[in-house]
């Protein structure tokens, strides 16, 4: 990764061919082609004019609630007794996660170009909650692609959507979970592409989604930052973690960071029931290069190159794949990896509830207890800056049936 030292590391990559070193591209069938330029040019044209910078900040202050707060996790750091743990509260975003972000984006983006109607598929239901908001605020329509299993997992996410005016479509072919949902979803983009613009649900796909995800979701970043230093004095966190599916969350908050080389960044993989394949969605930790969703990247495949399938108790991290982004930080050494396991986040999401009164995403668990494992392990003069995802009201209901109330002492 060596960065053309006259430009930032977010103007040097990708390069023009939508090439995050040797990951990324645009690897989809010749249809396509024709709305993906359309896309990459109307973006390039439009997002830094002054006018649709101000319809951004506009729906970013009134509709998402931002800037959101950085806190400090006095309780559980002083449990740990180790390094200070601080959070980014995308939990607290107008819908309940970070996703909100690159949906608005998206929408205003749509709007500019004259399209009708935003398509996406969701995993854990907060895309599909998100994108469904941004289409109600921007009068756009919505259709949005769900595997089986995630419509009754989340079923309250998806009375939300339907409520907010968009059509759900629920995938049933495979696993029926997030893969055939966004396999779904890209082919309903090339059928309609004329009218409809793809709102992705994260930083993967072919260029431009990647760069339009990650530029969207710099928001957090930049936020980070600015707020890290105000609250202490000027310094920097030594260390930035965020869970990792495709890297939407991630790429938003290690985008603030990346060019400080004394900032380590953590990438936190599900390593769900265990490692066996198919048993887990820890893609860097166990996965290899191929192509998925028209992207060179990392992915978690068969022998016959098929992605295999995947399990996590975090419907949003089930994914046998990550952005090419991501794939290109980890390959040269500057992300950091880690894998937690159902159980932990499981037991995690009980301790940050009853401990700091918040109760985080299951995604987001696994990026805590990553947190909580290396706060115990350095020394208390040292600041972990935690992505806090989204919320975990779309988890109670699951999380109450299958674990209870979380009083028993092995998981509190
Ligand atoms: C709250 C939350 N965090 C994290 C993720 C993972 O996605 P990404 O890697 O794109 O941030 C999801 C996906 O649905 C999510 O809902």
């Amino acid at each position: 990764m060596e960065p053309n030292s006259q430009r930032s590391y977010l103007q040097s990559y990708p390069n023009a061919e939508g090439y995050f070193g040797r990951f990324g591209g645009n690897h989809y069938p010749p249809e396509l082609r024709p709305a993906l330029e359309e896309l990459a040019s109307s973006y390039q044209e439009l997002h830094q004019t002054p006018e649709f910078q101000d319809a951004l900040n506009k729906a970013r202050v009134g509709l998402q609630g931002r800037p959101t707060p950085i806190h400090y996790l006095e309780n559980l750091s002083n449990q740990v007794g180790g390094a200070q743990i601080f959070i980014k509260r995308e939990d607290l975003n107008h819908t309940g996660a970070h996703k909100i972000n690159h949906c608005v984006g998206f929408a205003l983006l749509a709007k500019k170009m004259g399209k009708k109607k935003l398509i996406a598929e969701t995993g854990a239901g907060q895309h599909g909650v998100a994108l469904a908001t941004a289409a109600a605020y921007f009068g756009l329509e919505c259709e949005v692609h769900m595997g089986e299993v995630d419509v009754a997992k989340q079923s309250s996410n998806v009375g939300r959507m339907q409520l907010l005016g968009a059509r759900v479509i629920s995938a049933t072919t495979g696993q029926s979970a997030l893969k055939e949902a966004s396999d779904s979803a890209f082919n309903a983009y090339v059928e309609q592409h004329e009218h409809a613009l793809y709102a992705i649900g994260s930083a993967i796909g072919p260029h431009p989604f990647p760069m339009i995800v990650r530029d969207f979701q710099a928001v957090v970043g930049r936020e980070a930052r600015e707020q890290f230093r105000s609250i202490t004095n000027g310094s920097m966190p030594d260390h930035v973690v965020a869970c990792v599916a495709g890297g939407s969350n991630a790429m938003g908050m290690y985008s603030g960071f990346i060019e400080d080389p004394g900032v380590v960044l953590h990438a936190v993989e599900p390593l769900g029931i265990s490692d066996e394949l198919g048993q887990h969605a820890a893609t860097l930790s166990y996965g290899s290069p191929g192509t998925l969703h028209g992207a060179r990247s990392v992915m978690l495949q068969k022998d016959d190159g098929m992605p295999a399938r995947v399990s996590s108790v975090a419907s949003g991290l089930a994914y046998p794949g990550v952005g090419p982004e991501i794939a290109m930080l980890h390959e040269t050494g500057r992300l950091s990896i880690a894998a937690i396991s159902d159980e932990e986040a499981i037991s995690t999401f009980f301790r940050m509830t009853k401990s700091e009164g918040i109760i985080p995403a299951l995604e987001s668990a696994h990026a805590l207890a990553f947190a909580i494992q290396l706060a115990s392990q350095r020394p208390s003069s040292e600041r972990i800056l935690v992505n806090l995802s989204g919320r975990g009201d779309k988890d109670v209901d699951f999380v109450l049936e299958k674990y209870g109330t979380g009083t028993s002492p092995a998981l509190s």
